[in-house]
């Protein structure tokens, strides 16, 4: 028979520890590492007893362990995202799954997304007041929503007008009812849950309508991912059935919006405050360069990850992990932040110095920004290419004005943690606005969503 031992951690109850690490998570855990070391089990709600590890070793293993040994959480977003969720599946149905997603959103397939990223840059930066302060974070998250919706669900017109309306809601209140049980009885009109299922059936109405268009379109004239899903067969020669496709489409939309807009706004709250990188950036950007804006995208990302912990389940009758031995079912929480600000690993880690990344890909176990193993984010390189995109505009056409301030604190969103201020820039204005493409059904709707995106920051 196996002992089960688990690395130390704090005695406090379960409310508590949520508490506190609630309230302040990064700051949290390194108490927690700097008291206990680099493996600690914490007891929480939701997860409860908890192994949380910043050891690139042991990251390292559990990354390579398969499916069968350490798998997804059995608590993540696929509860409100749907059974065919990337998140809700595990093992082989996963893989199956993963196999059909991984092509388009890679190599010859994502160029043909970047005309439409420099689009949405361009429109949305038309709008950039100057000379005076104000929060890029509603920007980004309005440039990111607009470009998964039509790189990825190939909507245009009507449906992109009523996509924008209805997501943004709908994956706020998502992401909060993901960790809250779904009660048995009573939808009463006050029920979250129910306004949840009343926004999903809105949802599956206009992404059948987009199916049908899709399904009606020649070969070959349609490049987006939803086209792409509607030709991929599994091995077995079938097809994805139009459910998963609603509930991956929705997948990728909660994973890929949020994130990369956080992200982003953290790089505008950055470079304001290291004025050196960002005169390099510019000079670079206005002789035809790309290697050191991809360095400070990457160190941008070891600096502020947006996303804290990525999470497995021990699946196996038990997992050795370092020097413990964690029993089956046992949560093992990756903490992205500790890694990143481990001075063992990044020498000077509370130092923002993309150099630290040009001409060398960083460790795939040690930076780890996307998770990894068989559950690395699955739109990372097409997330690369809409900041490398998204910064090279804005670069191209604006100059930020540098900072004193302090820098912006950590704000959770539910998905991903942004720039308590919103990520707030002072811009003047380079050259003319290039003249952004129409979108005459967009236009309408832009207004209410300013509103909403505001609202969060
Ligand atoms: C800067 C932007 C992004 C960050 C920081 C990010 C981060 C992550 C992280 C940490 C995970 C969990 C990985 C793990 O458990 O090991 C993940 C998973 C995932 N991400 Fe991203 N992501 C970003 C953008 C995107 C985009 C643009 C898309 C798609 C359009 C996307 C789609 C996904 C999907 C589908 C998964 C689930 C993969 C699976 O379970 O196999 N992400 N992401």
């Amino acid at each position: 028979m196996t002992t089960v031992t688990l690395p130390p951690g704090p005695p406090a109850p379960r409310l508590v520890q949520g508490a506190f690490l609630l309230a302040a998570p990064q700051y949290g855990m390194r108490r927690l590492r700097a008291r206990y070391g680099d493996a600690f089990t914490v007891n929480v709600p939701v997860f409860g007893r908890a192994v949380v590890i910043s050891n690139p070793a042991d990251i390292k293993q559990l990354f390579l362990a398969g499916p069968e040994v350490a798998d997804n959480l059995e608590r993540n977003l696929g509860r409100v995202l749907g059974p065919g969720s990337m998140f809700a599946l595990a093992g082989e149905e996963h893989r199956r799954q993963r196999r059909l997603l991984v092509p388009p959103f890679h190599g010859r397939r994502l160029a043909a997304y970047e005309k439409i990223v420099e689009d949405e840059t361009v429109r949305e930066l038309a709008s950039w007041p100057e000379g005076r302060a104000f929060a890029t974070l509603p920007s980004m998250m309005r440039i990111t929503l607009n470009a998964i919706l039509r790189a990825v669900f190939g909507a245009e017109g009507t449906e992109f007008a009523e996509l924008r309306r209805l997501l943004p809601p709908f994956v706020v209140l998502g992401s909060r009812l993901a960790v809250l049980p779904v009660p048995r009885a009573g939808w009463g009109r006050w029920n979250p849950w129910a306004r949840f299922r009343a926004m999903r059936s809105d949802y599956d109405a206009v992404v059948a309508r987009l199916i049908a268009r899709a399904e009606g379109s020649a070969p070959g004239e349609r490049d987006d991912v939803l086209s792409l899903m509607l030709r991929s067969r599994y091995d077995d020669g079938s097809r994805m059935s139009h459910g998963d496709i609603a509930d991956q489409l929705l997948t990728l939309l909660t994973a890929g919006h949020e994130t990369t807009a956080t992200t982003l706004a953290w790089a505008v709250e950055r470079l304001r405050r290291h004025p050196e990188v960002l005169r390099r950036l510019t000079g670079e950007v206005d002789a035809g360069g790309a290697a050191y804006r991809a360095a400070t995208i990457i160190e941008v990302q070891r600096s502020r990850p947006v996303i804290d912990t990525v999470g497995r389940q021990v699946r196996a009758g038990s997992l050795r992990l370092g020097r413990w031995t964690l029993p089956r079912g046992c949560p093992v929480l990756v903490s992205i932040s500790l890694i990143h600000g481990d001075e063992s690993v990044f020498p000077n880690a509370r130092a923002f110095d993309p150099s630290r990344f040009l001409g060398a890909k960083p460790d795939l176990y040690q930076w780890i920004p996307f998770g990894g193993g068989t559950r690395r984010c699955l739109g990372a390189a097409f997330a690369t290419m809409e900041m490398d995109v998204v910064l090279r505009t804005m670069l191209r056409d604006f100059s930020l004005v540098p900072t004193r301030a302090r820098g912006e604190r950590w704000h959770s969103r539910g998905v991903a943690s942004a720039p308590a201020n919103g990520g707030r820039a002072v811009v003047h204005r380079r050259r003319a606005p290039h003249a952004a493409p129409p979108e005459a059904a967009t236009t309408a709707s832009r207004t209410g969503q300013e509103d909403r995106c505001a609202g969060h920051v």
